[in-house]
């Protein structure tokens, strides 16, 4: 500097006193610009005396004269940069004016530059926003940098950091100035790096360097570059059979990197079968919802294949497995392969009736099955096989105890809570004839009064089988059998339908008193089962015989007189008139009476025993002749009788007896005429027999109209009998076999004419505790029989019978 202070003091010398000096900028107010006396070689009095003063035009004053040091200071402080922008050189021009002398003097001053300006952006940040699909090579301008400082301290380079993604491309154009760009050349993610932050950096090439910054911001803008992305390659789920619409079985989610709606994923189900789109759904959220019906017994599980979309399109798959978990909800289904409705009573044990298939669709616990059937039925269910059952008998059935049977099967499995099914088979018994007829009664026993009609029916026996229809059709069957070498079908019939006991004849009670024989209850079963009774027909006595006179005999041709002597005292037994009835009880008690005498006041009859005995002292006046006339009355209903004539001689002497009889003895006569009243005899039986059958007839019709119902009754009738007339039955002491019923009619009892045998020449034996009924008399028949009897007496009997028409006729 100093060198070039001299070297302007040369010039200035030599032409106008001109001095050049050369100062930096922003030298301090008061420096020394330089020694303005010793250059210009002027006195420091001269520059006072010449008031030296400074002129500067109109520019500022920066530089001041000190004319007591004779130098130039710096009065204000100078700025290249504002005074000279970017001239170069910059320098003040001053003159130095004195007077007395007038003396001028040019002062240049050059300005030189120092680094105090650091290079400078407008702006101290920028923003880009920049697709993250930009190609590599893509240049972005930047703001240039201005520094002030000329020179080497101007501007003289920039710097980009960080380099990863951008450099920086400096180009110099043709003004000189430079061009600052930065140039992509690694391509941006937005999703590895949203916001780049950049440092631009200007620097000058001062000593010391100055340097300027622009913060450069870089927003990266997201492009659809990234598809969903399934957390997982496989979701699992499980959900119970029969759940509600609307459950939610699990969440699925995707991702997607990208930014707003390249970001957002919706969700569908891809499965090509359309059904899984109606059973399930997914929602925007990822989350799996039942919107069908599952059944575990149709599909235990599902396979749903799912998709997740960004709205660019881009998408993931993953999938879904879900298992169906099983509910109790199917109850056991009961189905009979085979059954019988009917079945044999006797049937063996574990005889089968039905065969029956179960079948719960459930798995598990839900579908195991145990059946079991009513337990009050003699049947029991046996698990065959799995899943079948047959129905077997447990023991022998009875039709007669219970003929049908309900029987409910009953299956439950064994979920919680259990379902259960039913099923009720009705099974009908069938008969088998195991059952024989029983009769009511152990044995029967029947009254029926003797000559019955023939064909009346006597009562019924009744028997009662269990079994069914034709099983328990009882027909009644006679056992054949004899009574007395007579076949019993000959006495009774028995209707095989009905069991009513018919007579078959009529009977007599004279001839049998009882007899038994046995009805055959059989069914109809096959083979037929049967049972048997024994019935007892006890005939009741009817009085249809007369009593019998046996003493005195009657005979037409001779008189048999009893003898009374005179001397004879009161109640004399002059004789007793024997008779007898065949008939029993009541209708054989017999009465005697005194009907008509020849002196009635002589002679009474023992009402009870017929003794004929003298009431009174037989005197001289009394005739020997007397004829008595007593009637032998039966005590039946209606009573029947029969009269007897007892002579009697009031003599002391037996010819005196015959002198008196032969006047109505006429034996000789009786004989001769006997063919005559035989005759006679005959005509007046006939006729009274004609008679006897029209009255009989009438009578009869008569009484049958009113008592009809009477006699068809077939109640037994139970006759009464005195007590001491008990037991005449069985013993068998008046055997009479041979009556014949002149009329018969439809009531017996009514019928009055009869022909009887004449009771003769018996043997009579007097029992002296006899009441006169307690008689003991050998019967005719015995005689008949008796092959030692007299021939005559036979003929006599066998032949001779007498006539009884009861008077009550
Ligand atoms: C600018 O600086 C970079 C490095 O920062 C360098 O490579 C380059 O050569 C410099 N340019 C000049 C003209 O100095
Ligand atoms: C069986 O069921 C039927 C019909 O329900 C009924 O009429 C009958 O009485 C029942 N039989 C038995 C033995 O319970
Ligand atoms: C009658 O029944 C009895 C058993 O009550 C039996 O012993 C008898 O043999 C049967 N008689 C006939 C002829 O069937």
């Amino acid at each position: 500097m100093r060198r070039q202070v001299l070297l302007f003091i040369f010039s200035l010398g030599s032409v106008l006193g001109q001095v050049s000096y050369s100062i930096p900028e922003e030298m301090p107010k008061g420096s020394v610009v330089g020694n303005l006396a010793r250059d210009l070689g002027l006195d420091v009095k001269r520059l006072k005396s010449g008031k030296a003063r400074i002129f500067t035009g109109d520019s500022a004053e920066y530089i001041e004269l000190s004319r007591e040091r004779g130098v130039l200071l710096v009065k204000e402080r100078i700025d290249r940069e504002s005074l000279c922008r970017q001239m170069t050189p910059c320098a003040l021009h001053l003159q130095i004016i004195l007077e007395n002398p007038m003396e001028l003097f040019r002062i240049t001053v050059e300005i030189t530059d120092i680094n105090d300006n650091i290079p400078s952006f407008k702006n101290n940040e920028k923003r880009f926003e920049i697709s993250e699909s930009a190609i590599t090579g893509s240049k972005f301008v930047l703001e240039r940098a201005v520094d002030s400082d000329i020179g080497v301290n101007g501007l003289k380079n920039y710097s980009l950091k960080p380099t990863d993604n951008f450099l920086l491309k400096i180009q110099s154009q043709a003004d000189g100035n430079k061009k600052v760009e930065m140039v992509l050349h690694k391509p941006l993610d937005r999703e590895k790096e949203e916001q780049i932050s950049l440092l631009l950096t200007a620097v000058d090439g001062g000593e010391p360097q100055m340097s300027g910054t622009v913060k450069i911001f870089v927003t990266v803008l997201d492009v659809n570059d990234n598809a969903p992305v399934f957390m997982q390659s496989v979701y699992k789920a499980a959900i119970a059979e029969n759940s509600e619409k609307g459950t939610t079985l699990t969440r699925v989610s995707a991702s997607d990197a990208d930014k707003g709606s390249n970001g957002e994923v919706s969700y569908s189900v891809s499965t090509a079968m359309d059904s899984l789109s109606d059973i399930f759904t997914i929602n925007e959220n990822g989350d799996v919802i039942l919107v069908g019906a599952i059944d575990y017994e149709k599909a235990k599980n599902y396979q749903i294949d799912i998709e997740a979309t960004d709205s660019g399109g881009l998408s993931d798959s993953s999938k879904i497995l879900i298992d169906v978990t099983d509910v109790n909800d199917n109850s056991p289904q009961i189905k009979a392969l085979s059954k019988s409705d009917t079945i044999l009573e006797d049937s063996p044990e574990n005889t089968v009736i039905a065969m029956l298939s179960i079948n719960d669709p459930d798995s598990d616990r839900n579908g195991e099955v145990k059946c079991n059937i009513n337990d009050d039925i003699p049947f029991k269910i046996q698990n065959t096989m799995n899943g079948f059952y047959s129905l077997v008998t447990e023991v022998a059935l009875d039709r007669e105890v219970a003929s049908q049977y309900n029987i409910t099967v009953t299956c439950s499995d064994e979920g919680v809570p259990s379902l259960s099914s039913s099923v009720t088979l009705t099974l009908q018994i069938s008969d088998v004839n195991d059952n024989a007829p029983v009769f009511e009664r152990s044995s029967y026993e029947a009254y029926i009064v003797e000559n019955n009609t023939p064909g009346l029916s006597i009562f019924t026996v009744k028997a009662k089988d269990d079994d069914w229809n034709q099983n328990a059709r009882v027909s009644y069957i006679l056992e054949d059998f004899s009574i007395n070498g007579v076949p019993v079908s000959s006495y009774v019939s028995v209707s095989a339908d009905s069991g009513v006991i018919h007579a078959v004849r009529s009977f007599d009670y004279e001839q049998i008193k009882d007899f038994h024989f046995r009805v055959k209850a059989q069914d109809g079963g096959s083979p037929p089962l049967s049972s048997n009774v024994t019935v007892k027909i006890v005939i009741q006595d009817q009085n249809d015989n007369p009593p019998q006179v046996l003493y005195p005999v009657q005979t037409g041709g001779s008189v048999v007189a009893e003898m009374v002597p005179r001397a004879a005292d009161v109640g004399y037994l002059v004789t007793k008139v024997v008779a007898v009835d065949v008939d029993s009880g009541q209708n054989a008690w017999l009465s005697y009476k005194l009907q008509k005498a020849t002196d009635r006041a002589l002679f009474e009859v023992g009402l009870q025993n017929g003794e004929i005995r003298t009431i009174r002292q037989v005197n001289d006046k009394d005739a020997v002749k007397q004829r008595l006339t007593v009637i032998v009355e039966d005590n039946g209903q209606p009573s029947r009788s029969a009269a007897v004539i007892v002579n009697v001689a009031v003599a002391d002497s037996f010819p005196e007896v015959l002198s008196e009889f032969t006047d109505f003895t006429h034996d000789k006569e009786y004989n001769d005429n006997l063919t005559f009243y035989l005759v006679l005899a005959l005509a007046v039986v006939s006729f009274l027999f004609i008679t006897c059958v029209v009255v009989i007839i009438s009578v009869k019709i008569y009484r049958w109209r009113q008592s009809r119902t009477l006699f068809h009754s077939n109640l037994p009738v139970i006759p009464y009998y005195p007590p001491r007339y008990s037991d005449t039955l069985g013993t068998g002491t008046l055997q009479h076999v041979y009556n014949y019923e002149v009329c018969r009619t439809t009531d017996s009892r009514k019928s009055d004419c009869k022909f009887g045998r004449a009771g003769s020449q018996n043997v009579l034996i007097m029992d002296p505790s006899s009441t006169g009924t307690m008689q003991r008399i050998q019967s005719e028949k015995s005689i008949l029989d008796e092959p030692d009897s007299p021939l005559e007496v036979r003929k006599l009997l066998k032949f001779k019978y007498f006539i009884v028409c009861n008077s009550k006729l």
